[in-house]
């Protein structure tokens, strides 16, 4: 049955960078119907838990945005944590959302489940084809694991999965942490605080040559929720800007925005990671979908968010 604005939608993760975004979207579009648990009211690595709350809130639809996420530290550091919790969570909400008759489920995997060699732009039948980047291997294994059971859930049941593999995010609600963070929360932050502290220079890792692609996350939801209404088809789904920028670019854009003036050095004694990374979105383009958010204009925005949320942004 085609979703209306009064459908029981669920967003699992709704108080994350990508959970938060999909929920204003949908707000601005109207949707009245929506289910929302934060971490703490609802455990998804709980069975239990999961399966008592699709009972008793039976949602129509489910878009799966929560998981344990990082950046490569936290990946790194708590390998057995990344694995397990999100297992659990795509192996709880995926099987209890087929048993109570969902009619479309969303997942949501990353770049990061493509070989760490693979060719530019990465298109989604590389899926597989090479060896993953060690240092977040734990994390793409489970979404790996997550993407198949959408589609063998499709397959056996006629379960309506999709999978939608979206590049680098950012943007308001994002992870300024800087032990947990992506590259660019941590340059917004530590970029801002050189500011603040009147710091003659600012050191960025490596070299600033390797390149990679950021989608603003408002973008993201987008196009998730054109695809929710649009597409039902097992194979997976990249959602990306569809060029890139190098680091040493991302660090101009980001100094300008904030309008730091010190010298930045960068740290080629530090490791680089892979030469490039960017998603072939021709699949997504063939569906009708382009992203708007230009990253300059995309980057003063999240500025003026964090700015604003001091207070409580995740630092
Ligand atoms: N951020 C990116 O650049 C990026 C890129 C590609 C794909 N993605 C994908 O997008 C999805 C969401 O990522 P995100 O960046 O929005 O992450 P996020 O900001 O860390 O949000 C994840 C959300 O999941 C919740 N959560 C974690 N464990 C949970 C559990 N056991 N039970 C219930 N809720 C739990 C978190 O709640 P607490 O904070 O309270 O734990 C948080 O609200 C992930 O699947 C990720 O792979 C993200």
């Amino acid at each position: 049955m085609p979703l209306t604005l009064a459908s029981r939608i669920y967003v699992a993760g709704h108080h994350g960078l990508v959970g938060s975004a999909i929920v204003r979207a949908l707000q601005r579009q109207g949707h009245t119907g929506l289910v929302l648990r934060t971490h703490h009211e609802l455990d998804l690595t709980n069975q239990a838990e999961v399966r008592r709350f699709f009972d008793s809130e039976r949602p129509e639809a489910v878009i799966l945005a929560a998981a344990r996420v990082g950046g490569i530290h936290a990946n790194n550091s708590r390998p057995a944590l990344f694995i397990r919790d999100n297992l659990l969570i795509q192996d709880n909400v995926i099987d209890a959302s087929h048993r109570s008759g969902v009619g479309k489920f969303v997942f949501l995997g990353s770049s990061c489940v493509y070989p760490k060699l693979s060719p530019q732009p990465i298109k989604e039948e590389y899926l597989l084809t090479g060896p993953l980047e060690p240092t977040n291997e734990w994390y793409a294994i489970a979404k790996i694991a997550g993407l198949k059971m959408c589609q063998a859930y499709r397959r056996e049941f006629g379960f309506n999965a999709i999978s939608l593999m979206p590049t680098n995010l950012y943007g308001p609600g994002d992870n300024f942490d800087l032990q947990n963070s992506h590259v660019l929360p941590a340059l917004i932050r530590r970029f801002h605080e050189a500011k603040v502290r009147g710091a003659k220079s600012v050191t960025v890792w490596g070299t600033g040559t390797p390149r990679r692609e950021f989608l603003h996350v408002d973008d993201l939801a987008d196009a998730v929720l054109y695809l929710l209404h649009s597409y039902d088809a097992e194979p997976m789904v990249n959602i990306g800007w569809g060029q890139d920028v190098t680091i040493r670019e991302l660090a101009e854009l980001v100094l300008s925005a904030i309008g730091y003036s010190g010298r930045l050095i960068f740290d080629s004694t530090k490791p680089d990671g892979t030469p490039r990374k960017l998603l072939d979105v021709s699949r997504l383009s063939d569906l009708g979908w382009q992203p708007r958010i230009p990253l300059k204009s995309g980057i003063e925005q999240t500025y003026a968010w964090f700015k604003e949320h001091s207070d409580d942004a995740r630092l």
